[in-house]
C-alpha cells in the first residue's frame, strides 16, 4: 500500500520512512506531499496536537491517497499545559528556538524543581480517504524544565528538558538514545500497531 506523509518537513519524510521500512517492511510504499504534486497551504489552527495532526491528514487525504500527519509540542505544568500547540512560535514569529526556551525560563523563575513538570507531546493522526476512518494516537515523555540549558545536542525545547530515567537533557542524548524513549518513538509505535491492524481489517496489502 501506499501512505502519504503530510508534512513539508524532508526530515520527518525520512525518519517516518525508516520507522516504517524497519517496523513493517518495505510494503509500505511512502509518498511525500511534494511526490503527489500539493501545492495548497495548511493552515494549523486547532487547540490540541490531535486536531492539528488530523487537519494536515484530512488535507493529505483529499489528494485520494491514505493519509498520516503528526505534531509535537511541549507542554508544561505549570503553564497549565503552555506552550502546546503554540511551541514552535512561543515567543513570537519568527520561530526561534533560543527566544523560546528564554521565554519558557522566564515564565518557571522562582519554581523549584518539583513544580517544573512537563512533558513533550506528539500526535499521529492517520486517514483513510474512500473510508471515511479517521484515527488518531498520542506519544508522551515526562520529564522537567532546567533553570539552565545543558547539553548541544537535539532542538527546540532539548537542552531545558530534562529526561529523570537517563539523568541527563535531551541534548545531551544521542540521537539513537532520544528516539528510543522520545514522544515521536512512543507515537510511532503506536501509529505502527495501528495501521498494521487497520491494514488487516480493511485488506490493503504490502506493495
Ligand atoms: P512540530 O509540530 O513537530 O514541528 O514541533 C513543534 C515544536 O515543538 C518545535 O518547533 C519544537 O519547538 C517543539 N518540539 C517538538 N518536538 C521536540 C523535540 O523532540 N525536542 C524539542 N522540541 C520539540
Amino acid at each position: 500500500m501506499k501512505l502519504l506523509i503530510a508534512t513539508g518537513n524532508a526530515h520527518k519524510v525520512r525518519e517516518i520512512s525508516e520507522i516504517l521500512l524497519r517496523d513493517i517492511g518495505p510494503g509500505v510504499e511512502v509518498l511525500s506531499l511534494h511526490d503527489v504534486g500539493f501545492e495548497g497551504e495548511i493552515v494549523e489552527d486547532g487547540t490540541t496536537f490531535e486536531e492539528n495532526a488530523l487537519i494536515k491528514a484530512r488535507a493529505g487525504a483529499a489528494t485520494g491517497h491514505i493519509c498520516m500527519a503528526d505534531d509535537s509540542g511541549l507542554s508544561v505544568d505549570a503553564l497549565g499545559g503552555a506552550p502546546g500547540v503554540y511551541s514552535a512560535r512561543y515567543a513570537g514569529e519568527p520561530a526561534d528556538y533560543e527566544r523560546n526556551n528564554d521565554k519558557l525560563l522566564s515564565e518557571l523563575r522562582g519554581l523549584p524543581p518539583e513544580k517544573r513538570g512537563a512533558r513533550f507531546v506528539s500526535a499521529v493522526a492517520l486517514v483513510f480517504p474512500g473510508r471515511q476512518a479517521e484515527f488518531t494516537v498520542r506519544g508522551e515523555c515526562p520529564g522537567r524544565i532546567l533553570k539552565e540549558r545543558h547539553g548541544k545536542g537535539g532542538f527546540g525545547y532539548d537542552p531545558l528538558f530534562f529526561y529523570e530515567p537517563l539523568s541527563k537533557t535531551f541534548a545531551e542524548l544521542s540521537p539513537e538514545e532520544k528516539n528510543r524513549v522520545s514522544h515521536r518513538a512512543r507515537s510511532m509505535e503506536a501509529f505502527v500497531t495501528l495501521l498494521k491492524q487497520k491494514m488487516k481489517e480493511y485488506g490493503y496489502t504490502l506493495c
